[in-house]
């Protein structure tokens, strides 16, 4: 059985492939390497450097009998999506359109998508299920939202079966797999990078409605949802089309996120309150009851679990 990765050489897509790759004969990899890096790949990966929705690359891909899209590729920087919503647009909505029509053209009726819980904006109840209202407040979160909603209407129109996955917020590293990116704008690599440059860490914002004033997020090591893709793959042609958040169900303050690394690593602490950014909700914690039910994936990793891979990814490193 062969697929296709879009964003394969990326942070989620890349320990996907490393964990999964045996169960696939090819797995053709689509990624411009806007963000990340063309190496760690095993033998049965075909490297395409491409903009995935490449027509010509695409109808490559798809001449070699491809059974499902795992759709990781995607332009993430939630505050530029705001400043410059164009490119956001071009690559996460109008490129996925062209790679699920030359899908249709060659059968493949099968996908995957990252999607994000950016796509609910700024929650009005914790936890988030399904239900919530979805209201984005970044261009980032309204592509996404497009998204699945193509995606709905690919399924109805075309029979091509998706499943949406809603991530919370991605961490941890899985093996030698971990954030890895040209530019990076997460918390947890940026908190280590501090550490490591003996800089102080800025925290934006100690005035939301939260436990310490800090924003709460909600953390989910990244082998447990590259776990879940592998649960939707095989559970695609039953569900055919849905969308299910992933989360651990809880939630740390950026105050705490900052002690818990210190203590596990025996340094001071080192941070300094900024004023708030713009697109920033208070708090987002996952319910995800339906994920456990409908895909049987349960989240095996905690917050000092996901703490403790990056210590060793970073001291590997
Ligand atoms: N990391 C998170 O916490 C998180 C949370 C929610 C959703 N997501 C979504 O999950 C997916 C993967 O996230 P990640 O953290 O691995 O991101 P990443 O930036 O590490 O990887 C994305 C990859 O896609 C590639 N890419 C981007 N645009 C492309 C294009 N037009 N053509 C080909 N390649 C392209 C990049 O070069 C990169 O290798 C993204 O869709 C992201 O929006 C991530």
């Amino acid at each position: 059985m062969n697929i296709l990765v879009t964003g394969g050489a990326g942070y989620i897509g890349k320990a996907f492939i490393n964990k999964y790759f045996e169960n696939f004969d090819k797995i053709f990899v689509i990624d411009n390497l806007y963000d990340s890096f063309n190496k760690d790949f095993p033998e049965n990966v075909i490297f395409f450097e491409s903009n995935f929705g490449n027509k010509s690359v695409l109808e490559k891909v798809f001449n070699n009998n491809i059974d499902c899209v795992f759709h990781f590729a995607a332009y993430a920087r939630i505050g530029e999506s705001n400043s410059n919503p164009s490119p956001f647009f071009d690559n996460n909505v109008k490129q996925m359109i062209m790679l699920l029509d030359v899908m249709n053209d060659y059968n493949c009726k099968k996908i995957i998508f990252s999607s994000s819980a950016s796509v609910f904006g700024n929650p009005t109840t914790i936890p988030v299920d399904e239900n919530h209202p979805k209201l984005p407040i970044s261009s980032y979160g309204e592509t996404k939202l497009m998204g699945e909603k193509i995606l709905e209407w690919y399924h109805k129109a075309y029979k091509i079966n998706s499943i949406s996955l809603r991530y919370f917020n991605a961490a941890g590293a899985f093996g030698d797999f971990g954030e890895q990116r040209k530019h990076e704008t997460h918390i947890l690599p940026l908190i280590f990078k501090s550490i490591r440059e003996k800089k102080v860490f800025n925290i934006f914002g100690n005035d939301y409605k939260t436990k310490d004033g800090t924003c709460v997020r909600d953390y989910i090591h990244v082998e447990d949802l590259v776990d879940a893709h592998m649960l939707a793959f095989s559970n695609l042609d039953k569900i055919k089309f849905d969308a299910f958040n992933l989360g651990s169900e809880y939630g740390v303050s950026n105050l705490e996120l900052i002690k818990l690394i210190s203590d596990l690593l025996n340094v001071e602490p080192n941070y300094e309150f900024q004023s708030r950014r713009y697109g920033d909700p208070d708090e987002l914690i996952a319910s995800s009851v339906r994920a456990k039910k409908y895909l049987n994936w349960n989240h095996k990793h905690s917050i000092t679990d996901i703490v403790q891979s990056l210590i060793k990814y970073y001291n590997a490193k």
